[in-house]
C-alpha cells in the first residue's frame, strides 16, 4: 500500500515552491510530498530527501530511477536528520527555500517492515527505523528497569496507566522473554480497563507510541534536527513541521517561539493547521495531524 501524504495542500500552499528553488525533505519517506514539490521547482530546482530508513530510499530511488527529470534535480540521502547541516555541507547545497518534516513513520513501516510498529500484527518487537540503531523494543521490555519502562510510558505515551502496564511487564517477564507484539499486546489487554479511554484509541497505542519513541530517541533528535533546519534556511524560506501527538508539536511550538524571541524566525500559524474532515475521512493517519509552518527572517 502506498502513503498517503498527510496535508499535502497545506504545506504546498505555505511552503509555495517556484521554479529553479532548492527544498529538502528532511523524511522523505514515499515521496508524497517530494514528488509535489519537484515538480513545482521544475526545471532546475533540487531536492534533498532524507531517510533513515534503507528500505523505504530503495522504494523512492526506484521512482527516481524511472524518470529522466529527476536525475539530476532528486538527491536521496540515507541518514537520519539529526545530521542536516552535515549533510548540506557534504552535498553542497546552497539557497534552501524550505524545509519539510513529517514525523513518524509511513505506511511501510506499520504494513511491510516486520518490525513491530503495529500493534496489529505478531512480529518481533524491534521498532528501529534503522538496524544501525543497537536498542530493540524487546531490549526495553525485557532488561530495563521497571521504573525506566514506568517513566516512558509516562513520558512518551501520557499513559495514565504507565504504574500498571509496568507492573504487568514486571510480573510477565519473570515467566518468559517477552519477545513479539502480540505478546505484549496480550499483556495490556490483560491489565487495562475494558472502554480504556472510552474506546477513543486502541488500548495499545500508547504503549506502542512511548516505545518507538524511546528506541528511536525521536523526541531530541527532532529538536536538534528542526534547530538545524533553521540555521540553513535562507532568509525568507520556510520550515513546515507535521507532526502526530502533543509532545512533538510541543516541541516544535517551543522551539519557534523561542526562535522568534530572538528574531530568527516568523510564525505562520499561530494554530496548528489540521486536516479537513475530509481529509481525515479519506485518510485516518491524518486523524491527529498538525502543521506549524515559520519564516526565516
Ligand atoms: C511520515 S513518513 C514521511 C512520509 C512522506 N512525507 C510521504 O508523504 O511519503 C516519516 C519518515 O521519516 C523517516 N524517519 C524517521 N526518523 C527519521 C530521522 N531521524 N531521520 C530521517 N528520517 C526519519 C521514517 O523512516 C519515515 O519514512
Amino acid at each position: 500500500m502506498t502513503h498517503v501524504p498527510v496535508l499535502l495542500k497545506e504545506v504546498i500552499d505555505y511552503l509555495s515552491p517556484q521554479a529553479n528553488e532548492n527544498f529538502i525533505d528532511a523524511t522523505v519517506g514515499e515521496g508524497g510530498h517530494a514528488l509535489t514539490i519537484l515538480k513545482l521547482i521544475e526545471p532546475d530546482g533540487k531536492l534533498i530527501g532524507i531517510d533513515l530508513s534503507k528500505e523505504v530510499i530503495g522504494r523512492i530511488a526506484k521512482i527516481k530511477d524511472k524518470n529522466e527529470k529527476l536525475k539530476n534535480r532528486l538527491i536521496l540521502v540515507n541518514d537520519s536528520y539529526a545530521n542536516l547541516e552535515k549533510i548540506v555541507r557534504k552535498n553542497d547545497f546552497k539557497s534552501i527555500h524550505g524545509i519539510l518534516f513529517d514525523l513518524g513513520m509511513c505506511s511501510w513501516h506499520l504494513e511491510a517492515s516486520g518490525r513491530g510498529f503495529s500493534y496489529l500484527r505478531d512480529e518481533p518487537l524491534d521498532m528501529r527505523f534503522s538496524p544501525k540503531n543497537d536498542l530493540t523494543a524487546a531490549e526495553i521490555i525485557n532488561f530495563w528497569d521497571i521504573e525506566k519502562i514506568e517513566e516512558i510510558l509516562k513520558e512518551f505515551g501520557e499513559e495514565k496507566y504507565a504504574h500498571r502496564i509496568s507492573l504487568a511487564i514486571k510480573e510477565a517477564r519473570k515467566k518468559e522473554r517477552i519477545v513479539g507484539t502480540q505478546q505484549l499486546v496480550d499483556i495490556l489487554k490483560r491489565t487495562l480497563p475494558k472502554n480504556y479511554d472510552k474506546k477513543r484509541i486502541h488500548f495499545a497505542t500508547r504503549t506502542f507510541q512511548s516505545l518507538r519513541i524511546a528506541v528511536n530517541d525521536e523526541l531530541q533528535i527532532i529538536e536538534d534536527g528542526i534547530k538545524q533546519a533553521i540555521q540553513i534556511l535562507e532568509i525568507g524560506g520556510r520550515i513546515a513541521v507535521i507532526s502526530f501527538h502533543s509532545l512533538e508539536d510541543r516541541i516544535v511550538k517551543h522551539i519557534f517561539r523561542e526562535k522568534a524571541k530572538v528574531g530568527e524566525l516568523k510564525i505562520l500559524t499561530k494554530r496548528p493547521i489540521s486536516p479537513c474532515p475530509e481529509e481525515i475521512k479519506n485518510n485516518v493517519r491524518s486523524r491527529s495531524a498538525k502543521l506549524r509552518v515559520a519564516e526565516r527572517i
